[in-house]
C-alpha cells in the first residue's frame, strides 16, 4: 500500500487571509488523520506565509498526528524543528520569491550542510527525506548524505501533463531514479503539483512508497465540501 501524506499549509494560507482561527490547521490535522491520511505534512517556511510556529508546536505536540515537518537549511528552523520533534523530516530548498518549492534541493553545493543536518535528525530517530529533482546524480548523492528517503520533485511532469505536452522523458527520469535509490536502498516519495491524472501514473510505480500531496486535495475539497456547508447555512438561516 502507498501512503498519502497532505500537505496542510493552503488552511493556513486561508486562516491568515483574515488574520484568524479559522480554519485551524491543528484541528485540519487532526481531521486529516481521521479521514484516513497516514500523515500531514506542514512547512514552517522562514517568512511564515501560511504555517506559524505555534501551528508547529501544537500539531507536533498531539501524538496520534504523524508529522512531516518541511524545514530549509535556515539555522533558526532547524533548531524549531529539532525543539518540536516531528515523526518524519523533509529538507527542501527556499527561495523567498517562490510561489511554492520550485525545484529539488542543490545536494552537490550544500552536500556537507545537508549531510550534518540529516545527522542531528537521524540521532533523534526522526525519519529524515531530500525534495530532490529526478536525476540520478542527486539520487546517488543523497545515498552519501545518508537520508532515509528521497522525494522525487514531481511539477515538472505535472506541468507537461496539465499542459497537454510530451512527458515520456520526465516520466522515464523518474523511473530511473525511483530504480537507482531501491538498489541503494533509499525510501522513494513523489510530490509537487499531483492531481488524480498524476497520481494514477506514477502510482503504478512500485518503487514509489509515499505521495505528498497538498494543493489539489484542498482545492478539490472546496467541490465536495460546499454542498453540505451550503445546505447547513439554509438551515441555519430559514429557521
Ligand atoms: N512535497 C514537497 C516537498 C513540497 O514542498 C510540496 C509543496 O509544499 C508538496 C509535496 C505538495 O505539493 P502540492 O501542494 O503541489 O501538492
Amino acid at each position: 500500500m502507498k501512503k498519502l501524506g497532505v500537505n496542510i499549509d493552503h488552511i493556513a494560507t486561508i486562516r491568515n487571509a483574515r488574520g484568524s482561527i479559522h480554519p485551524d490547521p491543528f484541528l485540519a490535522a487532526k481531521y486529516v488523520m481521521n479521514c484516513g491520511a497516514d500523515s500531514v505534512t506542514i512547512h514552517l517556511r522562514e517568512d511564515r506565509r501560511h504555517i506559524k510556529d505555534q501551528d508547529v508546536i501544537k500539531i507536533c505536540k498531539d501524538k496520534k498526528i504523524l508529522v512531516n515537518l518541511e524545514i530549509s537549511l535556515n539555522n533558526n528552523i532547524l533548531k524549531i524543528a529539532l525543539r518540536n520533534k516531528p515523526n518524519y523530516i523533509c529538507v527542501v530548498p527556499e527561495n523567498r520569491k517562490e510561489v511554492t518549492t520550485e525545484g529539488g534541493l542543490n545536494l552537490s553545493k550544500n552536500k556537507n550542510k545537508i549531510k550534518k543536518i540529516i545527522f542531528k535528525f537521524r540521532k533523534k530517530n526522526i525519519r529524515t527525506s531530500l525534495f530532490i529533482n529526478p536525476n540520478l546524480k542527486d539520487v546517488n548523492l543523497s545515498k552519501e548524505i545518508e537520508t532515509d528517503c528521497i522525494e522525487l520533485h514531481t511539477g515538472k511532469l505535472s506541468d507537461l501533463i496539465k499542459k497537454k505536452k510530451n512527458f515520456t522523458n520526465e516520466l522515464r527520469k523518474i523511473k530511473n531514479c525511483c530504480n537507482l535509490a531501491s538498489e541503494l536502498k533509499l525510501e522513494v516519495h513523489a510530490g509537487h503539483g499531483l492531481d488524480y491524472k498524476t497520481t494514477k501514473l506514477l502510482a503504478k510505480i512500485n518503487e514509489i512508497k509515499e505521495f505528498n500531496i497538498g494543493h489539489f486535495i484542498i482545492g478539490e475539497s472546496i467541490f465536495y465540501g460546499l454542498k453540505n456547508i451550503i445546505s447547513k447555512f439554509k438551515n441555519i438561516s430559514n429557521n
